[in-house]
């Protein structure tokens, strides 16, 4: 409605002779999208009406009321037979007037000793602390996946990369139990953040607390919450639990575009190290041989809404003064959309790498191309010949070099054609210079020595269960 016959506002319009204008209604409502707090709002109602009624402030009858009534609420809206309306703005105020519609005059009461701006901070502190306990069990999920991964092919042997390059070989299971290590660390920081989320802002009222005798306390407790918030300035008009999810959120979605770039170039013609099953790949209109691995390039890409969501919610907070402002409203959609991302990422890349089809065939190609193993050709030198590392890596570079003009690889070079570098080689060279025999080698703390990762995959089954 435009004209300014329409009436005011049934909720806070006591002051106002005339409604808003379309434009501002379009403006200011949130109920087109926050309408996905209406089970946390209505938790929080009858968690505030139960502490109203319990410190005398509200007669049980009304409570009661006000009690049921909020379920028929909760069981209209979960049927899809809710009348929401943009007029009524956001959702505490549709729900508010469903209330009074159904029970009359002790809806009005409910918002005794609060104010929309705790209620909000609370619903979605609530919402948000959903959000992380769902990321927590995703990522649980997906770190068993990867674990499986690793225990299946603790010894497959494949090129490690850097600068994409082949560097030296590594094991599958090792690389896989790179990203459980990335993954443990995105969900402690979901962890920590719903730590500090956890405290109840109900009952700062719009800013400053209430003058009523409430019990915080009992509020924080029924709705699950460690403790009441200590301030009501700070309790209304803080998101840095939002801001702290989606931090997290972000840092977790780049470690999902790393691993979907992988899976990407492995399952490419050029690669073949992987294959993603049917359920996971999509072909071409055009091109009847392709295979895409779609859903890895969208995972790849879905961190660009999860950062910009990231970015819109710092650029909102920053800078506004204490308390409540209605900036803060622009909070939701941002959150909404990356939490519903990650999910959909989380369970894209778990079902992803629960099917993957590894080829061990083409792993070990790879692993024995580029030289990958000079460095423990150096380290033999350093070993067994007493040369300073420096002076090893150069008699490697040369047997590299002469490897390269031979058109061969290291170990096809003859006892005769390493001698003629360096006296000291003998035949247990040759030893090193097998790709099972480097990542054997290699035992330190943290390597890639498939001893190594069976006690990595052992120490993170006894943690996931
Ligand atoms: N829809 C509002 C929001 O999401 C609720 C709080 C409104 N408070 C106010 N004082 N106008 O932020």
């Amino acid at each position: 409605m435009t004209d300014d016959t329409k009436s005011s506002n049934a909720m806070w319009g006591g002051r106002f002779a005339a409604g808003p204008d379309a434009i501002m209604e379009a403006i200011n409502a949130s109920i087109s999208f926050d309408k996905r707090l209406y089970a946390q709002d209505i938790r929080g109602s009858r968690a505030h009406a139960a502490m109203l009624a319990a410190t005398g402030i509200l007669s049980n009858k009304d409570a009661e009321a006000i009690g049921e009534g909020l379920l028929t609420v909760l069981s209209e809206i979960e049927g899809g037979d809710f009348p929401f309306s943009t007029a009524l703005e956001d959702i505490h105020m549709n729900v508010e007037a469903r209330l009074k519609e159904l029970i009359g005059e002790p809806a009005g009461r409910l918002h005794t000793a609060r104010s929309r701006n705790d209620q909000v901070a609370t619903d979605f502190r609530l919402w948000v602390r959903d959000q992380a306990d769902a990321a927590i069990a995703a990522l649980t999920a997906l770190m068993k996946v990867m674990v499986a991964q690793a225990e299946k092919g603790a010894d497959w042997v494949m090129p490690g990369f850097t600068h994409l390059q082949t560097a030296q070989p590594v094991t599958w299971g090792h690389h896989m139990m790179a990203y459980v290590e990335m993954l443990a660390r995105d969900r402690s920081r979901f962890e920590d953040a719903r730590k500090r989320m956890n405290e109840c802002p109900l009952g700062s009222a719009a800013l400053a607390g209430t003058g009523f005798a409430i019990d915080r306390h009992m509020t924080a407790e029924a709705l699950g919450f460690d403790r009441p918030t200590a301030n009501s300035l700070d309790a209304v008009s803080d998101r840095d639990f939002a801001l702290e999810f989606l931090s997290a959120s972000a840092i977790c979605a780049v470690h999902l575009s790393r691993l979907a770039e992988e899976l990407v170039i492995w399952s490419s013609a050029q690669f073949r190290f992987v294959a993603m099953s049917d359920k996971w790949s999509t072909g071409s209109s055009i091109m009847p041989q392709k295979r895409n691995p779609d859903a890895a390039e969208l995972i790849r890409a879905k961190i660009g809404r999860i950062l910009g969501a990231t970015v819109a919610l710092f650029t909102v907070m920053k800078g506004l003064p204490l308390a409540y402002s209605k900036d803060m409203q622009e909070d939701k959609e941002q959150v909404f959309d990356a939490a519903d991302t990650l999910m959909l990422a989380l369970a894209a890349m778990t079902g992803m790498m629960a099917d993957l089809t590894v080829n061990t065939d083409k792993l070990e190609a790879a692993a024995a191309n580029g030289f990958s193993t000079a460095t423990d050709l150096a380290d033999w030198l350093v070993r067994e010949a007493g040369l300073p590392f420096r002076d090893a890596h150069h008699v490697t570079g040369t047997l590299v070099a002469m490897a390269e003009e031979k058109g061969c690889d290291l170990p096809d070079l003859t006892l005769e054609d390493m001698q003629s570098v360096h006296p000291a080689l003998n035949s247990s060279v040759y030893d090193v210079l097998g790709v099972h025999n480097s990542v054997a080698s290699r035992q330190s703390y943290g390597g890639t020595a498939p001893d190594q990762v069976r006690a990595q995959v052992a120490r993170w089954k006894g943690l996931l269960g």
